[in-house]
């Protein structure tokens, strides 16, 4: 497919200006960002957002999951399905103010960028913020672009229990964003999702946009390890059930094996809880997560496996008891060539260097793929870093993806 830009650029202050305002939405105390799914933040968050669609023109739709959409209809008379974009605004426990925000605000940019420069599709453009993709307070994660795309009824998600044991039905329905349309309601002809890298590759290489052709395969499991509570000071070491202990031995096992391979395995404790959690009583109760995540579904299910016969061995050798629970399982996924190599024209028209390049993180694309062509555009991260306060994108890195998505979009748009 031959490319042509569109000889227009993304008004650069207002996208890096919304970018910044929602980054002051939902810190605490400390200055910490922390905007869980359908917390009174993420309400904060969402309101903002929607004004913003407002003034760009958008109509406001939003689904029963929480999803919300800003649809610009163009001059289509309801035969044409959409191109849409989008991201998602709930964060982390103090998060970086880019992550997921910054391809929902792009995406407003980009619609408003066109409708002013008086363009008129003739298949509506739309921007998606899909409700809790971090998974933090609700697993699993990128749940509500699962729920949009068909792979978790809405009924079942909306009865998710959180860490806080909160439901997530009830608490979209306080904060208002419960909303009345079919998730679903908007079938997709095409899904572009701009994001930050989140990870060295980009900064690294001195490359300013990746075309991302896949996405690895996630695992989340939750280990319940139970053992017998006894004294500290009292019981010899080979007397001991210790739960604790037993969780160490996972961890490490878990770090061991995947360091020890030449495999792209990654693998991560990222939560961990004791009971009775008290400095001389032997742990009777461990609970902890495990993140495995491989972009070879063979390799991932053989590291899932691995880790479920090491349990088994541990709980004999330990004498405790072992219980998982499976929080999320995604299989790799493979974008559609036919938008990365428009991603990659369009940074080749505009001047700058492009890498194919395989997402380490998950995001709402790799639901979305699902049901219509999908892929994703990724800016550099300055140091690698994300899902930390520290996360950084400089402001041109940032004007330069979106210019990007600006370009792809018109192009599946047929605006060229
Ligand atoms: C989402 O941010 C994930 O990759 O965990
Ligand atoms: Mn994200
Ligand atoms: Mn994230």
């Amino acid at each position: 497919m031959l490319f042509k830009s569109l000889n227009l650029s993304i008004d650069a202050d207002r996208l890096l200006g919304r970018i910044r305002e929602l980054g002051q939405i939902g810190r605490d105390d400390d200055s910490a960002l922390t905007r869980l799914a359908a917390s009174e933040a993420d309400k904060a968050g969402r309101n903002a957002l929607v004004d913003w669609m407002k003034d760009a023109g958008l109509e406001i739709a939003v689904d029963r999951i929480g999803n919300v959409f800003g649809i610009w209809r163009g001059s289509d008379n309801g035969d044409h399905a959409p191109i849409l974009v989008g991201s998602h605004i709930d964060t982390v426990i103090n998060a970086g103010i880019y992550d997921g925000c910054y391809g929902v605000l792009a995406g407003v940019e980009v619609i408003e960028t066109l409708r002013s420069a008086g363009f008129v599709p003739s298949r509506p453009i739309a921007v998606a913020a899909f409700t809790n993709e971090e998974g933090v307070r609700y697993a699993p994660d990128m749940m509500g672009s699962l729920v949009f795309a068909g792979g978790l009824s809405v009924e079942e998600a909306l009865a998710t229990v959180g860490t806080d044991g909160t439901l997530l039905g009830a608490e979209l329905e306080r904060i208002g964003y419960a909303g009345a349309e079919e998730p679903g309601f908007l079938q997709p002809h095409a899904y572009v999702e701009l994001h930050i890298e989140q990870g060295p590759v980009l900064e690294r290489e001195g490359i300013p946009i990746g075309a991302v052709e896949n996405l690895q395969g996630i695992s989340w499991q939750r280990v319940t390890i139970e053992g017998v509570a006894n004294h500290a000071g009292t019981t010899p070491m080979a007397m001991r059930h210790d739960a604790g202990h037993a969780a160490a031995r996972v961890m490490t096992f878990l770090r061991d094996r995947v360091s020890g391979s030449n495999a792209p395995t990654v693998a991560t404790v990222g939560c961990i809880n004791f009971e009775p959690n008290a400095i001389n009583v032997i742990p009777s109760r461990a609970t902890f997560t495990v993140d495995l995540r491989d972009p070879d579904e063979m390799r991932l299910k053989n590291e899932e496996t691995a880790l479920a016969d090491y349990l088994i061995e541990l709980a004999s050798a330990e004498g405790v008891s072992i219980s998982v629970e499976q929080l999320a399982r995604f299989e790799p996924v493979i974008f559609d060539n036919t938008i990365v190599e428009l991603v990659e024209q369009a940074a080749k028209q505009r001047g700058l260097s492009s890498k194919r390049m395989t997402s380490g993180a998950g995001h709402d694309a790799q639901m979305i793929a699902r049901i219509c062509p999908a892929a994703m555009i990724f800016v550099p991260s300055a140091h690698g870093i994300s899902h930390n306060p520290r996360e950084y994108t400089s402001g041109p890195e940032l004007v330069n993806g979106a210019n990007i998505l600006l370009d792809v979009v018109g192009k599946l748009a047929g605006l060229d």
